[in-house]
């Protein structure tokens, strides 16, 4: 297992639609349990493929509290197969886009079709903060980042925050 690397924006890999996953093999295999280990070291309850530059359609995620014992969940090709007509509202926040937080709204609840680790399609129900986040990391592996749910100003604000940032780092690395 290994920490990798989080991609941040304006990272243009972000905006890569991911690839289906077609055979669960060691490679994916090690790639989730990176995943895991990179997500908790963030630490975050959701992390995509594609968040640590690898464009295939894995999901990972733990929403147990700090002090419980993990709940490590997989998802393989998630897609949203039912959306709810009624919305909620959330905060959310991003690994990809650090230290930025957004109310967010999305359908409530909403069905997700995904294939686990042992390559079987499973099919789920989520609401409240589960529905979040399998939303935002599905958004994820579909090139979609939350910040494209809020205002265009707020969105052109972080967009721009983060590009001076990357410029300035990049000037840094060279110095
Ligand atoms: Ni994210």
């Amino acid at each position: 297992m290994a920490i990798r690397e989080i991609i941040k924006l304006p990272d243009k890999r972000l905006r890569l639609v991911s690839e289906p996953v077609k055979k669960i093999d060691a490679g994916i295999r090690a790639l989730i349990d990176d995943m895991f280990e990179t997500m908790y070291a963030a630490p975050g309850i959701g992390l995509a493929g594609i968040q640590v530059g690898v464009d295939k359609r894995v999901v990972v995620m733990d929403l147990s509290k700090k002090d419980d014992t993990q709940k490590r969940q997989v998802f393989i090709n998630p897609e949203v197969t039912w959306a709810s007509d009624e919305k909620s509202t959330h905060e959310e926040g991003c690994l990809s886009i650090p230290e930025y937080y957004e109310e967010v709204e999305r359908p409530a609840e909403v069905k997700i079709k995904y294939l686990d680790l042992d390559g079987k399609s499973r099919e789920i129900a989520a609401e409240g903060l589960f529905a979040t986040c399998i939303q935002h990391e599905i958004d994820h592996i579909n090139g979609v980042l939350f910040i494209d749910h809020i205002s265009k100003l707020k969105r052109d604000r972080v967009i721009k925050k983060f590009t001076k940032a990357a410029k300035t780092a990049a000037k840094k690395v060279e110095a």
